[in-house]
């Protein structure tokens, strides 16, 4: 399974790329607004800092504004991942994008009707956002059951990106059903090597080494 970070913080995205297991970077417009560069220019600083798809999301909502602004952020670098909503407008432009040879991400994608038709459309990625499913008494992970096997079974090639996790479960969760990629927070990235067992078995290992030496 690929991961990737959900941020546009540039220092956790360094931070990550250093974990030597980072494969690329989610960005939306909530994230870059937590940012003080602008959005375009950390756009290129992170295309610098990691070479595997950076989605990058167009804020238009109709076709034509959809397709300006997704050739504009393509044209920032090579590896950018043009994110764009679920929505009727969307899926017109994931298809003219994909003829074009432009990489999509679709967006915001709550139920396996929508996941069916972007990858009809060409997307190269669908965002199904369990967490916040799971935030509506909706089993997210379900969702993931049910693309996964969509796709199996007409061979769609479009890759299925977790989204919206909150916890280490869901990543495990995601590995085990079999999707291609989950983008998480640094928090949860940083969580997935711990276990307390861990720890206390290595201080254990070097405080009976260092008892024998001294005995
Ligand atoms: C995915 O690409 C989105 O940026 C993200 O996962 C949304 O997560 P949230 O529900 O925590 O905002």
């Amino acid at each position: 399974m690929k991961f990737f970070i959900d941020t546009a913080n540039l220092e956790q995205i360094k931070s990550a790329a250093a974990m030597g297991v980072l494969d690329g970077v989610t960005t939306n417009p909530s994230l870059a607004a937590k940012e003080t560069t602008p959005y375009r220019e950390l756009l290129a600083e992170i295309c610098k800092v990691v070479p595997g798809p950076v989605s990058a999301e167009v804020l238009a909502t109709e076709y034509d504004g959809m397709m300006k602004e997704a050739k504009e952020l393509a044209a920032i670098a090579d590896n950018i991942v043009v994110k764009i909503p679920t929505i009727l407008e969307g899926l017109k432009a994931i298809k003219s994008l994909t003829e074009e040879g432009i990489h999509t991400n679709a967006t915001l994608v709550f139920s396996p009707s929508q996941a069916l038709l972007v990858a009809k459309a060409g997307a190269s990625y669908v965002s199904p956002f369990i967490g916040r499913l799971d935030d509506v008494s909706t089993h997210g992970m379900e969702l993931i059951e049910q693309i996964v096997t969509i796709y199996h079974n007409y061979s769609f090639t479009t890759e299925v990106l977790v989204a919206s996790v909150r916890h280490p479960m869901h990543v495990v969760e995601a590995a085990l059903i079999g999707a291609d990629v989950t983008t998480m927070p640094y928090s949860v990235l940083s969580k997935l090597i711990k276990h307390q067992l861990t720890d206390i078995g290595l201080e254990k290992f070097i405080s009976d080494f260092k008892k024998a030496q001294q005995g």
